[in-house]
């Protein structure tokens, strides 16, 4: 033992004689202090964790969140920038249903029609965000070429998100819905999409997505009728003014057998695709609009002679469609439309 080269730095002295070798080695004092210096080394190492777990936890990200913005009332109606008008037959108006953040099919899009920025009026109806990849590519584009845009129901969602983040007041409607979804405020763990995107959004996002308007004046379209967008669909059986904006935002059926009241989900027994209950009722208020819509994918492209159903599944694999609105080649005073697709 007394040969042997020491290991163990802890001399133990087992007996009179074998401590011997060790007694020079380290003293009971410098014992002491090794065990201090390891309080100390111990409490600086807790204390740069706590510092570290502070700076990525609490510092970094509240240094990182954008400044939050109060929201203004979401408007019901609004008009068209610039409407079509028959002494500017150069001009187009291009509508483009639910992109959901695939900014670069929407921009193959743009392309396929030769979208110019300066000539042509393009409205974006609803849900131009959330889902896809890229819904932060979407704002910059919309914003920095002054799109036209209405509300969708993700839209909408993003926006109580934001206000909840926030601690906001939650966004109203100049026309207070009859069902309303307040959002619940919970502050536990939120893994939302909306909410994740809520958070990041600055205060220019933010006010974009506030400016848009539930329904959307279009003016002259091809038929002869003045154009209306909305996200998802309008009820027959009430004028523009009287519109309850969740129904706006959301429906997708009317319930018979009056129709007087609608539905996000198609199966329920009795239910009727709006567009359907729409169409019979044409001549009755609020039928002297054709209306360009979206929202509903799993009905896809609908064209019928007074609604025009854009949301064509590009989030589920299948196409983006525009529908292009302009002056007839021979009739300059006769406005035509047609589809333009690419594949998501
Ligand atoms: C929007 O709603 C408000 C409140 O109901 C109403 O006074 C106003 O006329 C509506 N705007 C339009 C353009 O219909
Ligand atoms: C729908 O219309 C019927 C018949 O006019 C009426 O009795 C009913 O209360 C209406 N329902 C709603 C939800 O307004
Ligand atoms: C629809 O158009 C007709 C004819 O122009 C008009 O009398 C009626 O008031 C309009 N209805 C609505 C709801 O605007």
């Amino acid at each position: 033992m007394s040969e042997s080269t020491p290991l163990n730095k802890r001399p133990v002295k087992y007996s009179e004689d074998e401590s011997q070798p060790y007694d020079d080695y380290i003293t009971d004092d410098e014992f002491t202090i090794s065990t201090n210096t390891k309080i100390v080394i111990g409490t600086i190492v807790a204390f740069l964790t706590l510092v570290t777990l502070y700076i990525f936890t609490i510092f970094l990200p509240s240094y990182f969140i954008p400044e939050g913005i109060t929201l203004t009332t979401i408007q019901n109606i609004s008009e068209l920038k610039s409407p079509l008008l028959p002494s500017n037959p150069h001009s187009r108006m291009i509508l483009i249903g639910d992109i959901h953040g695939h900014y670069i099919e929407f921009r193959n899009l743009l392309s396929k029609v030769k979208y110019n920025s300066k000539k042509d009026t393009l409205v974006v109806l609803g849900d131009f965000i959330t889902k896809g990849p890229d819904s932060f590519k979407m704002l910059e584009f919309l914003i920095d070429n002054d799109v036209e845009c209405i509300l969708g129901n993700h839209e909408y969602y993003v926006l109580q998100n934001y206000a909840m983040f926030h601690r906001l007041d939650q966004p109203e409607f100049a026309i207070p819905p009859i069902h309303d979804h307040p959002i619940s405020i919970d502050d536990s763990y939120n893994d939302d999409p909306e909410f994740l995107l809520a958070k990041k959004l600055q205060p220019r996002h933010v006010r974009y997505i506030n400016s848009c308007s539930v329904i959307k004046k279009l003016g002259r379209v091809p038929g002869g009728m003045e154009g209306i967008a909305v996200h998802a669909g309008v009820r027959p059986d009430l004028t523009l003014s009287e519109q309850d904006p969740i129904d706006n935002l959301e429906m997708r059926s009317l319930i018979g057998p009056f129709y007087n009241e609608s539905t996000s989900d198609p199966t329920i027994p009795g239910a009727k695709s709006w567009s359907k209950v729409y169409n019979w009722k044409n001549g009755e208020a609020p039928a002297n609009y054709t209306v360009y819509y979206g929202h509903d994918a799993g009905r896809g492209l609908k064209l019928k002679e007074f609604t025009k159903g854009l949301d064509s599944r590009c989030d589920r694999g299948g196409k983006l469609s525009a529908m292009v609105i302009s002056t007839d080649k021979k009739k300059k005073d006769k406005l035509v439309e047609e589809i333009v697709q690419v594949h998501c």
